[in-house]
């Protein structure tokens, strides 16, 4: 058990810790524990010392991991063979961000070594919980908290960190979180989110670039989402969870992952009805209790992976995913010229004939899923004729295109659409990652490139793919990856 000194003693009515409390915290020394919250509204006073990672190897696996690492590809060789997939990214992190609605041991299997799930287990610790991760299994124990603020220093490199804001206000009755400020893919705001919480009853404020939410106890309330979104559907869900009374959530996001996230929950005791659906009903509950669960197949990460074989004219099982929640892409892929066979839990890839471009639209689920649209891109500079590539989701995830073009890629960007001409023959070049999909589409590039690629930031890309070289080497890629220093932490 561990925790920082709170600021001058009080809690009540001030932030907690300071960003360097936090930085110092991470990286050293911490000092003993003063006080621990057992219940909400309660305290408790606890001394004993601890140094960060003897209970979280969380905190080991972060600190090395932020590199300003290169991978060096030749380009060229069709893949072949199977590659397992590992748990959904999306799906971990609301799941883990749950667990502190609740006390009880959670135990999340299928969970996967990124750096945004080793994020996410980081800010659970400063929150208080105790964390454990080894191999792809996380164990959280949340009945103890110790503070109810997500630090800048951690938000400002996962926006994903705003999920703790709606669990942290339904069981403690307050949340003091950073702000997440812009991102290489566009602006998003969380309004939508901020707005639902206000409606179940919540004080809410933005105060020095923190938001800041007060509630003795929410209350249910009918809300609706001007526009569906993801992990706002998932903050309102697991509110809704402890708040008292009905909450419908109308034009919610209907993503797989809210579905795995509703069915966590509604193990440990929540009451939710219609995930996965654009209204969802959640009666309100006293309490959670821990639970089992095994997250979902990484849906992007099996794209991923079916464009890699597509772009290399390979042929490739993905073993261990989840086909349905892929339609839109699979007949898309269809449609270019790819032969798809769809199992249960398989998918085998031929991508031996001609590729014809294709126009496709991005869409919240079920339509084609954004995350998978730089990597169309690349794969669409292969293909015969000319593709449009419309992005409706983001105002500008497109950064990849210039460096495309410096692989020899013939692609105009008009507003929200790219237009690709092909086929091309890309030619291997240093090009530099900016968001975790677009270095993806930068690696599926190098793939079909003739000669070398070497992509740069790869930090980017070990925020949501697990062993991604040694998956693809599994396949016959030429991938090496090349140590280098710490990266710039930066928020997406
Ligand atoms: N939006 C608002 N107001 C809000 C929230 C969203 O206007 O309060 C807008 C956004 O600006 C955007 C649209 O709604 O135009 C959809 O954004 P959404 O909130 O759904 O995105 P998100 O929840 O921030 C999640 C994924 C993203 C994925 C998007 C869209 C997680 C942790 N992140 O983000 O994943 O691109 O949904 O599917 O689930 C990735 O994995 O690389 C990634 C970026």
């Amino acid at each position: 058990m561990w925790a920082v000194r709170p600021l001058n003693g009080s809690w009540r009515g001030k932030t907690p810790f300071s960003d360097s409390d936090i930085r110092e915290a991470l990286l050293g020394t911490l000092e003993p524990l003063s006080e621990a919250r057992t219940k909400p509204g309660e305290r408790r006073v606890s001394a004993r010392r601890g140094r960060v990672g003897e209970e979280n190897d969380f905190f080991s696996i972060l600190l090395g991991a932020e590199t300003m690492d290169r991978i060096v590809l030749t380009g060229g060789v069709p893949l072949r063979g199977d590659v397992e997939i590992s748990g959904a990214k999306n799906a971990t992190l609301p799941i883990l961000a749950s667990t502190i609605l609740g006390g009880g041991e959670c135990v999340i299997t299928n969970v996967p070594r990124v750096v945004d799930v080793v994020t996410m287990g980081k800010l659970l610790g400063i929150l208080g919980a105790k964390v454990h991760h080894e191999g792809n299994r996380a164990v959280i124990n949340a009945e103890v908290i110790t503070s109810t603020q997500a630090p800048y220093d951690l938000v400002k490199t996962m926006r994903a960190s705003v999920l703790v804001l709606g669990p942290l206000l339904a069981r403690w009755g307050e949340a003091t979180v950073s702000m997440p400020g812009g991102c290489a893919i566009g602006s998003r705001p969380v309004n939508l989110h901020l707005a639902g919480l206000a409606k179940m009853g919540a004080e809410v404020s933005i105060e020095h670039g923190y938001i800041r939410a007060k509630a003795k106890r929410l209350m249910g309330a009918q809300i609706y989402c001007d526009t569906p979104t993801v992990t706002g559907t998932e903050n309102l869900m697991m509110a809704a969870s402890l708040a008292q009374g009905t909450t419908v959530i109308e034009n919610a996001a209907k993503e797989p992952e809210i579905a795995d996230l509703a069915n966590f929950l509604v193990k440990r005791g929540a009451r939710i009805v219609g995930a996965g659906s654009d209204v969802i009903t959640i009666e309100g509950v006293r309490e959670l209790h821990g639970s089992d669960h095994d997250v979902i197949p990484d849906r992007i990460e099996t794209g991923t992976y079916l464009v890699a074989g597509a772009i290399t004219r390979g042929a490739v099982t993905l073993n261990r995913c989840c086909p349905s929640h892929l339609d839109a892409l699979l007949m898309k892929l269809r449609e270019a010229g790819v032969e798809v066979e769809a199992e249960k839990e398989r998918i085998h890839l031929n991508a031996a004939a001609r590729l014809k471009g294709i126009d496709i639209r991005t869409l919240p689920y079920p339509g084609f899923p954004t995350d998978m649209q730089a990597q169309m891109v690349a794969l669409m500079t292969a293909a015969e004729g000319t593709s449009v590539i419309t992005e409706t989701v983001f105002e500008s995830r497109f950064m990849h295109v210039e460096e495309l073009r410096r692989m020899g890629a013939d692609i105009k960007v008009e507003g929200n659409r790219a237009v690709v001409t092909g086929p091309t023959k890309l030619a291997g070049a240093p090009v530099m990652a900016s968001d975790l999909r677009a270095s993806a589409g930068l690696v599926l590039a190098g793939l079909a490139a003739e000669g070398t690629t070497e992509i740069l930031r790869v930090y980017h890309l070990d925020r949501g793919y697990e062993r991604m070289e040694e998956k693809l080497r599994g396949l016959g890629a030429a991938i090496t990856r090349h140590k280098e220093g710490a990266a710039p932490a930066e928020t997406c």
